[in-house]
């Protein structure tokens, strides 16, 4: 039985240059199932990152509609969005976007403080969330005294914190080196099957490979599903 998570119908996006109106993603329609491993693939300025933040809802489609689970989202107000990314979404990205002076700890539980889980849960649950992404022994380390691999770490236990059906990663391996770069895509992979949907914007054949689902964009068209 197919449960869509995600479904955009016919969505285009423009933005608006001065006067000159900039068209980067037209005419994308596109269903994405529960538990789906998605590679988003396409050359610079094909419009990836554009997809993904409106897949997130960090922007909008200029034209179409988009279902976020089921729920029609295109009209919601700016509130009502923010709390659906917050409760629905996680993120990674490839800077880590850590706050630099406060530990992995409390990097991880910011996002719960939003969605007001009482305190010690969401401490309890930062630290399994640590241990799950192997590093039980740094959680107290501030950004600056890890490693990028064990950066992204924290930024993915941090992108879990509150239970996101979906993951959405732009790059998350761009700034790190191949043997890192392949535990972090094992992570996302072993997350994936744990029932989250995960869709993974990448330029690289060999990252897009742990996705068994491939999307190609080119100037703001999908050019092969
Ligand atoms: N705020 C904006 N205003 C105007 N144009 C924008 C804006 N944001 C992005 N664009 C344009 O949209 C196009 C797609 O950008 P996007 O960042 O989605 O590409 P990308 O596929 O993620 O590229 P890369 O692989 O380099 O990250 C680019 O031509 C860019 O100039
Ligand atoms: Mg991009």
């Amino acid at each position: 039985m197919s449960r869509p998570v995600i479904r955009l119908e016919e969505i285009g996006k423009t933005y608006s240059q001065g006067n000159q109106p900039i068209e980067v993603l037209r005419d994308i329609s596109l269903q994405v199932e529960v538990g789906e491993f998605i590679a988003l693939l396409g050359t610079s300025g094909s419009g990836k990152s554009t997809l993904m933040h409106i897949l997130g809802l960090l922007d909008r489609c200029s034209t179409g509609r988009y279902l976020l689970a089921e729920q029609d989202v295109s009209q919601l107000p700016d509130e009502r969005l923010s709390e659906l990314r917050n409760r629905m979404i996680g993120f990674i990205f490839q800077s880590f976007y850590l706050i630099p002076y406060v530990s992995a700890r409390e990097n991880v539980m910011l996002p719960g403080l939003y969605s007001r889980t009482p305190g010690r849960i969401l401490k309890t649950r930062a630290e399994e969330l640590l241990a799950l992404v192997g590093l039980a022994d740094r959680m107290e380390f501030k950004p600056g005294q890890l490693s990028g691999g064990q950066q992204q770490r924290v930024a993915i236990a941090r992108a879990l914190v509150n239970d996101p059906q979906v993951l959405l990663a732009d790059e998350p391996t761009g700034q790190l080196d191949s043997k890192t770069s392949g535990e972090i895509l094992d992570l996302l992979t072993d997350i994936n099957r744990q029932g989250r949907t995960v869709i993974l914007v990448t330029h690289d054949q060999a990252t897009a490979n742990y996705a068994e689902r491939k999307i190609f964009l080119d100037d703001g068209r999908i050019r092969n599903d």
